[in-house]
């Protein structure tokens, strides 16, 4: 099997095909992945007729799987795909999360131990909207000024679950305790929130394959910066999160059906850019593979 690569953007991603991934990944091909995964980051795996058992077994050859955190969302036979959906029931309840991944984040950087990857198999793709953008954390800390590099050496940042606790966002005040339901504002639980307390990752991080710097906050999750004054901390972490989303680190991208794509969680952040017109359906499955201590 010869793997073809090719460049999706000047920030990050490549598409790669030559590649079945409902058979399984022997040991030289899935060398070859990994290696292309590290150099583009985000991988573009188009025209995949893929179960859920498939998807579930290509993502085992990066690692443990996860089941979210959450507790919510997940598919009943298959704990370890996350749903995401603006499918509604008969009654017009929404089926799964529909709005999931809508502020710019790193999947699970609210754990002790974020994911290394993620992959987000599209089944539902509509003719509308829908699109995901991903940022180089490489670039983005590459492109620090000299100054600001120094500044954030060694500091360290609190990651929070709880959209409710993170000062920086508010719901819509139209918005319904009613309307949160199947939305990233739905009141975590009490269990949901003694299973991820909140945690402290550093600001930069060390890939642990590539040994690269890239900066680790995000808007969704990252919410203080430890031993700072709330006030300087969040003026500091705007000033980040506006190298992050420099356009030229961003790769944009619209969905087809039966595309996989694979991701870093290490060195990239992404959003769903939203945008669905009402009656066009959107359906994703997603699962995470665990990482290690960010360092
Ligand atoms: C995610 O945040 O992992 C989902 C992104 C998307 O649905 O586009």
């Amino acid at each position: 099997m010869t793997l073809n690569v090719r460049k999706r953007s000047g920030a990050l991603g490549a598409t790669v095909t030559g590649i079945d991934l409902s058979e399984p990944v022997s040991g030289d091909l899935l060398k070859k992945i990994m290696e292309v995964w590290n150099e583009h980051l985000l991988l573009v795996f188009p025209d995949q007729k893929i179960s859920k058992k498939e998807h579930i077994d290509f993502s085992r050859n990066f690692g443990e799987l996860e089941v979210h955190p959450g507790g919510k969302h997940v598919l009943k036979d298959y704990p370890e795909l996350l749903w995401l959906t603006n499918e509604k029931d008969a009654e017009g309840n929404y089926l799964s999360l529909r709005d999931g991944g809508s502020i710019w984040h790193s999947d699970l950087s609210y754990m002790a131990c974020p994911s290394r990857c993620s992959l987000l198999y599209a089944i539902d793709v509509p003719d509308d909207g829908g699109d995901t953008e991903w940022a180089n954390m490489y670039l983005a800390y590459d492109n620090l000024p000299k100054e600001l590099k120094k500044l954030i050496e060694g500091l360290k940042a609190v990651h929070q679950f709880d959209l409710a606790d993170n000062p920086r966002f508010h719901p819509p005040s139209s918005m319904t305790e009613e309307d949160k339901k199947g939305s990233i504002w739905e009141k975590k639980s009490a269990e949901v929130k003694a299973r991820t307390p909140d945690v402290i990752h550093p600001i930069v991080r060390t890939h642990d394959v590539t040994n690269r710097k890239a900066l680790f906050v995000n808007r969704r999750f990252t919410t203080h910066v430890v031993g700072m004054e709330e006030s300087e901390g969040e003026e500091l972490l705007l000033e980040l999160f506006n190298y992050v989303e420099n356009p030229e680190n961003i790769y944009h991208h619209c969905w087809s059906k039966d595309q996989l794509l694979l991701w870093d969680n290490r060195c990239t952040v992404h959003l769903a850019c939203g945008g669905v017109p009402e009656g066009q359906l959107r359906t994703m499955l997603r699962t995470t593979v665990r990482g290690g201590v960010p360092f």
